[in-house]
């Protein structure tokens, strides 16, 4: 089999890239059987663990797919592998005014990514660890042979639920019980149970500015009438909240979504202090909260919150990976039963082999040796980028708090919003995927910004991909000097 290594980093990224750039190429087609690894490793002189490497790699961003006892092929899926990307059908009047808000709302041009560029920028792609496909195999095959396949709890395993009390009691400082936790599919289904049990239409939702867009169609899908808070360098701007207090108050305080701040001791007290005065709810997104570096996370605003009015959302979907499609709720108690008859109406509980498969990986430690190896890995990715912007974008971006997560949010406060968006269409053009901020916007920010998602690029590509990027600035640069001298770059 042809492949050309490019000689940067290990030999199991090389690889990977290599077998990556002949997928994409068309040079091995959908379908197409893969070498077994032996082989493979014989006719490249490496290892048969670094081509193993390369495989599961390559298997966790769905390029290819294993079938037991016949090997690896080329994924025919590959071209669709996030939701659907179509509009659905307009050949009705929508039924419901709920399907007549879920059409004005869900835009799904904006999830049409750049996903064909050679270097996207996409936020959340969590395919870091590249041992995680093969961990996981095991710990499914596991609990496929210890679940009772009969209906289970719908509030979950009781074992996974004990393992998350466990665990956030040691890294989010929360304490609670597992009667308080109920396993939800994800965020976005602990937005529409919160909007059923807590929301009648016309219910009045306070969300950030700028916010998750998802959770913004969620509760709009559902009828709330949806109030944006600024935020600035302490987070949500709390004394902008209305008097009259919103039943609900949805916020991300670890790490700001999108823009980045953590929201400040003084800030999560107020907050606090607003929810207890006004008796509203607050729902905490805590979606990337466990990956923190450099300053130390603040405690989790239910661990601060005396009043039980705190609805705090986890999520797997980042620390491990999107299809997974879990996540859970810590409910304060007096809505514990309205939140379970809900999921119970909703799909009587998340897929039972699944949560013991999550349960078993964490009692017997690998899913802190996969957060303890996915934390290091993004933290050397995040310092790349930031090396490279300063490096090739300089003084013409400004990085946003970057202390966690997995994206980084840049400012380019010398540019309008029409040279940005040229900007991303000529890094488009070059193989860059990059997405603006304004998407998470109800109203197009004062200054322009980006999204640059790190967890989908290796090091030398995020090393690359700066490189692209100053370029593009270069020539929105040059193409202001050659227009009006109002278009110029104030810089
Ligand atoms: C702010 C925020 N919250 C939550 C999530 C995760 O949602 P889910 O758990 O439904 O996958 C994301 C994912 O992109 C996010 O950006």
């Amino acid at each position: 089999m042809f492949l050309e290594l490019d000689g940067h980093g290990p030999h199991y990224s090389q690889l990977t890239r290599a077998m990556k750039s002949a997928i994409l190429s068309g040079r091995l087609v959908a379908g197409a059987r893969l070498p077994p690894t032996r082989a493979l490793a014989e006719e490249l002189g490496v290892s048969r663990i670094t081509v193993l490497t390369a495989y599961e790699q390559l298997r966790a961003e769905g390029y290819i797919v294993g079938r037991v006892g016949s090997g690896s092929y080329v994924s025919t899926s590959r071209a669709e592998p996030m939701p659907p990307q179509q509009a659905p059908s307009r050949s009705i009047t929508p039924l419901t005014r709920y399907a007549k808000r879920a059409r004005q709302l869900v835009d799904w041009s904006i999830p049409a990514r750049h996903r064909d560029r050679r270097l996207d920028m996409q936020y959340g792609r969590p395919q870091v660890n590249p041992t995680l496909g093969t961990l996981w195999g095991r710990e499914l095959a596991w609990a496929a042979t210890h679940t009772r396949l009969e209906y289970s709890n719908v509030q979950g395993l009781p074992v996974l639920r004990e393992q998350i009390c466990d665990h956030l009691a040691r890294r989010r400082g929360i304490r609670t019980s597992p009667d308080r936790i109920l396993i939800v599919s994800g965020t976005q289904q602990a937005i529409t149970l919160a909007s059923r049990v807590l929301l009648d239409e016309g219910d009045e939702v306070a969300i950030e500015e700028p916010h998750y867009f998802s959770a913004w169609q969620q509760f709009g899908a559902h009828g709330a009438s949806l109030l944006a808070i600024p935020t600035d360098q302490e987070g949500l701007v709390c004394s902008a909240l209305p008097k009259q207090a919103p039943r609900l108050v949805m916020v991300t305080p670890s790490h700001q979504f999108p823009a980045g701040p953590t929201l400040s001791m003084a800030r999560r007290q107020e907050l606090l202090r607003y929810a207890r005065i006004g008796s509203c709810w607050i729902m905490e997104d805590d979606y990337d909260g466990e990956l923190r570096y450099e300053s130390p996370p603040l405690p989790a605003l239910r661990a601060l919150d005396d009043d039980d009015r705190v609805i705090y959302v986890g999520t797997y979907s980042k620390v491990m990976f999107g299809a997974l499609r879990l996540g859970y709720m810590v409910l304060p108690e007096v809505l514990c039963d309205d939140f379970i008859n809900a999921k119970y109406l909703c799909d009587r509980g998340s897929p039972a082999v699944q949560q013991a498969a999550l349960a078993h990986f964490m009692e017997n430690g690998g899913f802190d040796r996969h957060l303890r190896f996915m934390t290091k890995e993004l933290n050397s990715r995040r310092r790349e980028l930031i090396a490279g912007l300063q490096q090739h974008a300089g003084d013409r971006v400004r990085i946003a708090d970057a202390h966690a997560g997995m994206h980084i949010t840049v400012w380019l406060s010398a540019y309008d919003h029409a040279q940005v968006d040229a900007l991303i269409a000529d890094a488009h053009e070059r193989g860059l995927g990059l997405y603006s901020i304004a998407p998470h916007y109800q109203k197009p920010p004062d200054v322009p910004g980006l999204i640059l998602g790190y967890c989908g690029l290796s090091k030398a590509q995020l090393h690359e991909a700066t490189q692209l990027f100053g370029e593009c600035l270069d020539a929105i640069d040059a193409a202001a000097r050659e227009l009006s001298p109002t278009r110029r770059r104030r810089a």
